[in-house]
C-alpha cells in the first residue's frame, strides 16, 4: 500500500451544476492557482482533489474510465500535469462497486485497469467510495484488490477508503485489516455545512473512540470528512470548533469551500499554523474526549516533545458565554503540566496564558457551541517513557 504519513489537502465536489458547467477543468484549474499563489500551499494544503462527477458515463473502447468531455476537455492528464507544475498533487474519485455514488461508471471488475489509468494519469491520491456495492465480501475485496492494483502501478498514491462508513451497518469493521491497505478511512456519515452535522461527527467519534483511536497513526488515519468552514452553515466559534478538534483527531485536513470567495476570518483560520502543527504533530498520535460535563466537552491530544493539546467545547447553545476551570493535574494524563508548564491559547485568541503549577487551575471563557483550543508545553523535562501514557488509552 502506499505509505504516506498525512498531509491537508484540499477537495472539491459539485454535481448539481449541470447546466453551467462550473465544476470543470476550468474550476480546477483557478483553485491550484490560488492554491499555489494565496499562501494555501505554503501551510500545507498540497492536494486537490476532484469528487464524484468527473466521468463520462460510459467507458472507453479498451474498458478505461474517460473524463466528461464537456467538463474536462482536456482530460485528467492535462489536469494533472498543471496541478504539478504548481508544486501540487491531484486527487481523483472512484467507487468500489458497480457505480459511484452519483451513477456514473464503478470500478468492480476494473480494479487494475483503473489504477494503471490513475497512475497514468499522474493522480496521487485516490478516495475510493462505497456505493452500490451488491455484499460486504465484495466490499472488502474491492478495497483491498484495489489498494494492491495501485501499489503494482509502482506510483505512489495515497488511497482514501470509506471501506469502514459501508461496513458498520452490518458489522464492526476489522480496523487493523483496513490500516494495512487505506492510508485514511471515513467512518462515519457524511458532513453537511451545519453544527449538527459537526456535533454527530464529534459524538460519533467520541462514542466510538476506544475503537478508532488507537489504530491511527503515520500511514493511516481517520477521516472525519472534510472541513466545511469558509461556507454558509457555521458561526465563527463553530467554525473555531471544527479547526480545533479536527487538530485534536489529527484528522486529515480536506478543504470542501471555495477559495475564490472566502472571508478572510476564515482564510486566517484554515491557514493557522500553529493549528496545523498540531494537526499534524509528527509524533502521530490521535486525541480523544477526555471529560464531558455540564455541557463542555475536555478533549486532549498527545503531542512530540512531552507536550499536549487540550480543547475546552462549550456545547451549550443558550446564554453567553461560560466559565469552565479546570484543575492541570487533570490534563495529559496527570503529567502535562508535572511539575508546571507553560500554557499558550491557539484559538479562539493566540496568546500565551503563562506558567502553570501542578496543583494550579486553569480559568476559561467559553462562547457557546465555541471552543478553546490550548497547547501545553512542560517547562522541566521529567524522565519518563511516552508509550506508558498512552496505552492506557
Ligand atoms: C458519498 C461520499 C461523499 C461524496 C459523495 C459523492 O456520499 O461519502 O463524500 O464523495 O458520495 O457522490
Amino acid at each position: 500500500m502506499p505509505n504516506k504519513s498525512e498531509y491537508p489537502s484540499i477537495c472539491l465536489m459539485n454535481c448539481n451544476d449541470s447546466w453551467n458547467l462550473s465544476f470543470s477543468e476550468k474550476l480546477f484549474l483557478q483553485i491550484a492557482e490560488i492554491m499555489a499563489s494565496d499562501g494555501w500551499k505554503d501551510v500545507g494544503y498540497e492536494y486537490i482533489c476532484i469528487d464524484d462527477c468527473w466521468m463520462a458515463p460510459e467507458r472507453d473502447s479498451k474498458g478505461r474510465l474517460q473524463a466528461d468531455p464537456k467538463r474536462f476537455p482536456g482530460g485528467i492528464r492535462h489536469l494533472a500535469n498543471y496541478v504539478h507544475s504548481k508544486g501540487l498533487k491531484l486527487g481523483i474519485y472512484a467507487d468500489v462497486g458497480n457505480k459511484t455514488c452519483a451513477g456514473f461508471p464503478g470500478s468492480f471488475g476494473y480494479y487494475d485497469i483503473d489504477a494503471q489509468t490513475f497512475a497514468d494519469w499522474g493522480v496521487d491520491l485516490l478516495k475510493f467510495d462505497g456505493c452500490y456495492c451488491d455484499s460486504i465480501q465484495h466490499l472488502a475485496e474491492g478495497y483491498k484488490q484495489m489498494s494492491l492494483a495501485l501499489n503494482r502501478t509502482g506510483r505512489s498514491i495515497v488511497y482514501s477508503c470509506e471501506w469502514p462508513l459501508y461496513m458498520w451497518p452490518i458489522f464492526k469493521p476489522n480496523y487493523t485489516e483496513i490500516r494495512e491497505y487505506c492510508n485514511h478511512w471515513r467512518n462515519f456519515a457524511d458532513i453537511y455545512d451545519s453544527w449538527q452535522s459537526i456535533r454527530n461527527t464529534l459524538d460519533w467519534t467520541s462514542s466510538n473512540q476506544k475503537i478508532i483511536v488507537p489504530v491511527a497513526g503515520p500511514g493511516g488515519w481517520n477521516d472525519p470528512d472534510m472541513l466545511v468552514i469558509g461556507n454558509f452553515g457555521l458561526s465563527r466559534d463553530q467554525q473555531i470548533t471544527q479547526m480545533a478538534l479536527w487538530a485534536i483527531m489529527a484528522a486529515p485536513l480536506l478543504m470542501s469551500n471555495d477559495l475564490r470567495h472566502i472571508s478572510p476570518e476564515a482564510k486566517a483560520l484554515l491557514q493557522d499554523k500553529d493549528v496545523i502543527a498540531i494537526n499534524q504533530d509528527r509524533l502521530g498520535k490521535q486525541g480523544y474526549r477526555l471529560r464531558k460535563e455540564n455541557n463542555f466537552e475536555v478533549w486532549e491530544r498527545p503531542l512530540l516533545n512531552l507536550a499536549w493539546a487540550v480543547a475546552i467545547v462549550n456545547l451549550q447553545e443558550i446564554g453567553g458565554p461560560r466559565s469552565y476551570t479546570i484543575s492541570v493535574t487533570s490534563l495529559g494524563r496527570g503529567l502535562a503540566c508535572n511539575p508546571d508548564c507553560l500554557i499558550t491559547e491557539l484559538l479562539p485568541e493566540k496568546r500565551k496564558l503563562g506558567f502553570y503549577e501542578w496543583t494550579s487551575s486553569l480559568k476559561t471563557q467559553i462562547n457557546p457551541t465555541g471552543t478553546v483550543l490550548l497547547r501545553l508545553e512542560r517547562t522541566s523535562s521529567v524522565q519518563f517513557s511516552y508509550s506508558a501514557v498512552s496505552d492506557s488509552l
